[in-house]
């Protein structure tokens, strides 16, 4: 079974996601977008929640698609207004999950993100879902993925 980690992470929750995956053995590849939110908090919250909402879709930094090698594959990504971030709506565009076993793991402010899980429930129907309360500050959490 070759196990493949594909996430992003705008301010390190993700990371700590990252590292409990690879010690459970999935490779890892992270999402990285070319434009950053902006500095200030308010504005990077506007922004990425009407990015998310909108269901836009982010360039990347060079990035390998390819999951053909792999059986199984979780994605991770944090919540953003509910939603995906548009980094993580590039890769559910670009890359070819079909016989594979898909599931997703998500880490947000309240550990919840009711759009997202419904977008997930309706196209990819036979994944599994996980939500984490902010692992940097509960890392307790992280044991939900053992
Ligand atoms: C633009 C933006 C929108 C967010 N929207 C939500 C939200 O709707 N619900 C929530 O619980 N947390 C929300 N958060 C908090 C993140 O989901 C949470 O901090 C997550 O752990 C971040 O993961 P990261 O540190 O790997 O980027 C938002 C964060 C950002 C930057």
């Amino acid at each position: 079974m070759k196990k493949l980690f594909i996430y992003y992470s705008y301010s390190g929750n993700g990371e700590l996601v990252a590292q409990k995956m690879q010690e459970k053995g999935y490779d890892i590849r992270k999402v990285e977008t070319i434009k950053k939110l902006p500095k200030s908090f308010f504005f990077a919250m506007m922004s990425g929640g009407f990015q998310a909402g909108v269901k836009m879709k982010a360039k990347l930094k060079e990035f390998n698609f390819d999951v053909s090698s792999y059986d199984e594959v979780v994605i991770g990504s944090p919540i953003w207004n509910g939603r995906f971030p548009p980094a993580i709506n590039t890769v559910l565009t670009k890359v070819n999950f079909e016989g594979k076993e898909l599931s997703f793991v998500f880490y947000s402010g309240s550990g919840e993100g009711k759009s997202a899980l419904k977008r997930v429930n309706k196209e990819y129907p036979n994944s599994k879902v996980l939500f984490l309360k902010q692992p940097k500050d509960y890392p307790e959490e992280l044991k939900k993925l053992d």
